[in-house]
């Protein structure tokens, strides 16, 4: 049995999703041996913090990020924390030589991210990031097939996440808003995309990009108080959007395949499409959190063309992760669930010291991408990503 002594900052949604997640990995991974120990958490708003330590069980709770590094306890540390926040803390941690989870997009903008990332790497800690619609059990199947060559050679992909969580224009304009806290869409929701598609088609070499914030004001929210999901009510004064709703790409992998990439936060319709569809020259596949538990899956059927199409596959115990939750076909998996795969793979990196996937040098390579992109956005032209 090995236990690790966890301390997780920031206590709002995710702060509260991981705490969530690593407290099940003895019951989820038991046979792992791993036994994860909540430490100390810790948020500037002192009742999330207190509350948090009851409700997860952490042994401490503070208002100062800083005593979750130093605390002796503490090997690995997981930054839940705002965008905005993520260098400084991903340096400290790596400096005192803890690992280090932090959420996606990792900083500020793609620089944030690229000196968080060397930063790790030059102490030697194993570290994490937040990809974690890569762990749904139809994911990780979809990969294994597209590996061992199940759809031919690839052609072209579709990724998007196309979410309505901002789509109310009384939604307050909290950090996720703003340009000095950060990229909007692009960090946010496209980082998603971005990462999927690199781990199922390679990396992306060129690009053109457009963008637009179609939601040009919202209301200023008192600090402290709710998360992005909640709405003002009253006459509250209103601030500018300063960063963007949405977000296009026309992508070259460098693998030859042709791809087009789409993110937006304020769309109605789709709720959580972030979603692929990747196809080769023998077959097909499609796939959509909004549907997490289904894999669409067609394999080219020349001699009987009239059975060609797609097979609707549920999620069950022969897709990586399932059985940790269920062993039963069609008992569906959730988002949460894939949390604590995420989690489970971040502290078996530590057990075994072998940097896993996604580290922060998954992070790294989106923030190349988002750099294109930017560069594309002003020059209006097709831009070459360099790794
Ligand atoms: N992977 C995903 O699916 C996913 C989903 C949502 C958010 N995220 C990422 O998670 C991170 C947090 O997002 P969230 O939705 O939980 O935001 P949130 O606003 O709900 O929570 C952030 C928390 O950090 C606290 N905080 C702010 N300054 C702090 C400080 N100096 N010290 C300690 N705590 C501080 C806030 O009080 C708040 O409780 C972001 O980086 C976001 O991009 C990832």
């Amino acid at each position: 049995m090995t236990t690790i002594g966890i301390g997780v900052i920031g206590m709002g949604w995710m702060g509260q999703v991981h705490s969530r997640g690593y407290n099940q990995i003895k019951d989820r991974f038991y046979d792992s041996g791993i036994r994860p120990r909540l430490v100390i958490c810790a948020d500037d708003v002192e009742h999330r913090a207190r509350s948090s330590q009851d409700r997860f069980g952490f042994e401490q709770s503070t208002t100062h990020w800083r005593e979750v590094i130093d605390h002796p306890e503490v090997q690995a540390v997981n930054i839940t924390a705002p965008n905005g926040m993520h260098l400084e803390m991903v340096r400290a941690a790596a400096a005192a030589g803890k690992h280090v989870l932090c959420e996606k997009p990792v900083g500020r903008d793609p620089q944030q991210t690229i000196a968080a990332y060397e930063a790790a790497r030059d102490a030697g800690v194993i570290t994490g990031v937040g990809y974690n619609y890569r762990w749904a059990p139809l994911v990780q199947y979809a990969r294994q097939l597209i590996e061992s060559g199940e759809l031919g050679t690839l052609t072209h992909y579709h990724g998007r996440f196309l979410n309505g969580y901002a789509g109310n224009p009384n939604g307050f304009l909290s950090w996720r808003f703003e340009a000095e806290h950060g990229l909007g869409t692009l960090g946010d929701l496209l980082s998603h995309a971005i990462d999927m598609a690199h781990m199922l088609v390679g990396p992306i070499g060129r690009l053109t990009a457009s963008r637009e914030t179609f939601i040009k004001q919202r209301p200023i929210p008192q600090p402290g108080v709710g998360t992005h999901y909640d709405v003002a009510t009253g006459n509250e004064p209103k601030g500018d959007v300063t960063n963007e709703d949405y977000v296009s790409v026309i992508a070259r992998f460098v693998n030859g395949v042709q791809g087009i990439l789409e993110a937006c936060r304020v769309i109605n319709g789709a709720k959580c499409d972030m979603s692929f569809e990747v196809h080769g020259t023998k077959g097909a596949l499609k796939w959509t959190m909004e549907e997490m538990n289904v894999l669409h899956y067609q394999r080219r059927n020349d001699a009987t063309p009239a059975q060609d199409g797609y097979l609707r596959l549920l999620s069950g115990p022969a897709h990586p992760f399932h059985n940790r939750f269920n062993p039963a076909w069609g008992l569906n998996v959730g988002y949460d669930d894939l949390k604590v795969i995420e989690m489970y793979n971040f502290l078996d990196g530590i057990v075994t010291g072998q940097q896993g996937e996604p580290g922060l040098k998954a992070a790294y390579d989106v923030a190349q991408v988002e750099n294109a992109i930017i560069r594309s956005w002003d020059s209006e032209r097709w831009e070459t990503v360099q790794y």
